[in-house]
């Protein structure tokens, strides 16, 4: 599994020969501007929920790619209603796609689009494969339901978790959350984008080393590789 992050919630994870886009934000986001996001293919667009600063480029690059937009059900309306092809879910529910399992989860937060649309209730994405397991929390309080995850899912090879507090738990709580999801391997999102979740990254990972956790902070346009040996 190749993780490669675009900055705030926007990750391509390739797995199973497919391109999974999470969460794609780049038009008004001012930390990724030097990615040209008209290079990105994708083969499924994943949205963890309706807010601007992770749909705002949902419907465009589906209809560049051809993408199949996967996400709850009021957001699969959303993309219908945008002339692009999706897959309804709701939370708890999994289904096999060609890349693997995915699973809809619970988030804490709130999902309406920018224009007043009803974007339903958040979530974030478990996903499995042969290749490895992976949880991409969306914007999200700490709750306990994520204690759900390690026992209705493979063990999680990374997880990508939400650090910028105010929106969403700060990296303290993201902490107790790698506990939670029994993951050591967290890559921390939505941090740094603007004003209201500018973290000090210094402190954010001694935070998790404190609970013998490995806090992974990604340049913008960079990438790791996970499998299920690491
Ligand atoms: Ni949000
Ligand atoms: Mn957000």
């Amino acid at each position: 599994m190749k993780v490669t992050y675009y900055g705030h919630a926007t990750f391509l994870v390739e797995t199973m020969g497919k391109k999974l886009l999470f969460d794609p934000f780049f038009t008004g986001n001012p930390i990724n501007e030097g990615i040209n996001h008209e290079d990105i293919e994708a083969d499924f667009i994943l949205l963890t929920h309706a807010h601007g600063d992770h749909s705002a480029d949902a419907i465009s690059i589906a209809k560049r790619t051809g993408a199949l937009l996967i996400s709850n059900y009021e957001i699969h309306n959303w993309a219908k209603a945008n002339g692009v092809e999706a897959h309804p879910m709701n939370h708890g529910g999994k289904w096999e796609f060609d890349f693997g399992t995915c699973k809809y989860v619970n988030a804490i937060h709130t999902s309406t689009f920018p224009d007043g649309t009803n974007g339903g209730q958040p979530g974030g994405f478990v996903i499995w494969n042969e290749e490895g397991c992976f949880y991409h929390a969306g914007d999200t309080a700490l709750t306990l339901d994520m204690k759900l995850i390690p026992m209705t899912c493979p063990s999680l090879n990374f997880a990508i978790l939400p650090i910028g507090d105010n929106f969403t738990m700060g990296y303290k709580d993201a902490s107790i959350a790698a506990d939670f999801i029994e993951c050591n391997q967290i890559i921390g999102c939505h941090f740094d984008t603007f004003g209201f979740i500018e973290i000090d990254k210094k402190r954010a990972k001694e935070v998790f080393e404190d609970r013998n956790k490995n806090l992974i902070l990604l340049d913008i346009g960079s990438a790791l590789e996970f499998n299920k040996t690491n």
